[in-house]
């Protein structure tokens, strides 16, 4: 059976696109900006994206359309050893452990969007008279597992129809609808009272609050730079294997980097101006993954047309949510397909029952969702990008190099032996770092050292790179 592949470079970033913007962006990134200091962790954010992101984005690229296979093939096969396979397999805990947890949040956006349109005939949601409590009675429970087999069950088909008929053609309808809806609701918005506060929270820059709580701010923002740009479970492995022509890694990375991060800051436009208008603010809605349903929830209930706005909003959501939650359970589909030539449709049938049960737990234990949303995917996706990075940067080595340069223009080829550097030394450096932190390990003084160290290091190595014979 021939391997399917994307049927045009738009439907590959898109659906990559697809992929980053998530709940990540819409869920996670307000209530994270909100509890880590507004503006500066927006800094910090964008500087990881930039430096980290791009560069790790790429990496997994290369390893991707190098291999044509998904992670375990695709590290065993380039290494030519078992162990990294083994190491590949990890993408498949992690897919698996991701979307778990992603769905029962999918399962509740789909609770508030259902209840939203039914509203807009007549009436209002029941979310309007009490959103804490109403968040409280439908995040866990029953209701929660039920929506999650919603979420999930719409997440299949899309799988099921395969990479060009279902990923591919559902990212380019979800991600057009996306940004029109949410362009839309960010000019509105910015026609409520009090939106420049909003603003304010968010774009004001107040340098003192990095240089007080740089350390702080790192881990988390890392930890979301990670998770919005799908990294370290092996999705742009994946999705990139299905590449059968060589373009440009380093400008389709950029723009999906780009398009990713505008989406987040958009989102901001949104939620910001829209809570302040309403006297909410973000910081003392308290924390945790329902903060900002409780939040939203009651803004929307003060404003005229707030049911309709509501729908809009949290149709956004859904689309996003389930762009992103295609490509978690791809990663462990395209294992199946791959290394046991399972067909699609039962590979999709094997990994949703699955999931249906972990994420059933996820649902009906807040605890466990906690720590498989919080400190189990950061640990997971640290680790991930970390291993991939490094296969990158000391197996591939020059391999990496040709992959990266391979339909790039010649100022991106010029990037390569500084790109590689970077995957091989500094960025697996930075994340061991900020995995440290989510240990609590106090990182604080080693930190300088050893960014010096490093950078320093790959200085070196580059400079011994760039000899006659040398083919970068
Ligand atoms: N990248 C996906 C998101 O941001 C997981 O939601």
């Amino acid at each position: 059976m021939t391997r399917e592949t994307w049927a045009t470079r738009l439907g590959f970033i898109l659906a990559a696109v697809g992929s980053a913007v998530g709940l990540g962006n819409i869920w996670r990134f307000p209530w994270q900006t909100a509890e880590n200091g507004g503006s500066a962790f927006l800094v910090v954010y964008l500087g990881i994206v930039l430096l980290v992101g791009v560069p790790g984005l790429l990496g997994e690229f290369v390893i991707g359309r190098r291999a044509k296979k998904s992670p375990v093939g695709a590290l065993r096969d380039l290494s030519g050893s078992k162990a990294w396979g083994v190491v590949g397999a990890f993408s498949v805990v992690t897919g698996i452990s991701l979307l778990s947890f992603y769905s029962v949040v999918g399962g509740w956006i789909i609770r508030y969007l259902l209840e939203s349109g039914a509203a807009v005939v007549g009436g209002s949601p029941a979310y309007f008279t009490n959103p804490g409590q109403y968040f409280g009675g439908v995040s866990a429970g029953v209701d929660a597992a039920l929506y999650h087999l919603l979420f999930l069950g719409l997440t299949a088909l899309i799988v099921f129809a395969g990479v060009r008929k279902g990923i591919e053609l559902g990212t380019k309808i979800m991600m057009p609808a996306v940004l029109v809806l949410l362009a839309g609701l960010a000019a509105w918005a910015a026609t409520q009272p009090n939106a420049a506060a909003g603003y304010a929270f968010f774009l004001r820059f107040d340098p003192s609050v990095i240089t007080e709580n740089f350390f702080a701010i790192l881990g988390p923002a890392a930890g979301q730079a990670l998770f919005t740009l799908s990294l370290g479970a092996g999705t742009m492995i994946t999705y990139s294997s299905y590449l059968d022509e060589d373009r440009s890694l380093p400008f389709d990375g950029s723009a999906i980097a780009v398009l990713n991060t505008s989406v987040g800051v958009i989102t901001g436009l949104v939620v910001f101006p829209l809570l302040f208008s309403q006297g909410v603010n973000p910081t003392e809605t308290g924390t945790g993954p329902g903060a900002l349903f409780v939040g939203l929830a009651g803004a929307f209930s003060q404003l005229p047309a707030g049911t309709l706005i509501a729908t809009a909003f949290f149709a956004v959501v859904t689309l996003a949510a389930l762009s992103s939650s295609i490509s978690m359970l791809e990663i462990p589909v395209a294992f199946l397909v791959d290394e046991y030539g399972v067909s699609r449709k039962r590979a999709v049938t094997g990994m949703t029952a699955l999931v249906a049960v972990t994420g059933t737990v996820c649902a009906f234990n807040p605890s466990i969702f906690g720590f498989v949303a919080g400190p189990l995917v950061n640990v997971l996706l640290t680790a991930g990008l970390a291993a991939f990075l490094l296969f990158v940067g000391w197996v591939m080595g020059r391999e990496a190099l040709e992959e990266f340069a391979a339909g790039a223009g010649e100022f991106s080829k010029s990037l390569g032996t500084p790109w590689l550097f970077a995957v091989g030394v500094v960025l697996p450096l930075f994340l061991v770092f900020t995995l440290l932190t989510h240990f609590g390990v106090d990182t604080t003084i080693g930190f300088w050292p050893t960014v010096g160290v490093a950078v320093v290091a790959s200085a070196a190595a580059f400079l011994g790179l760039r000899q006659p014979n040398s083919v970068v």
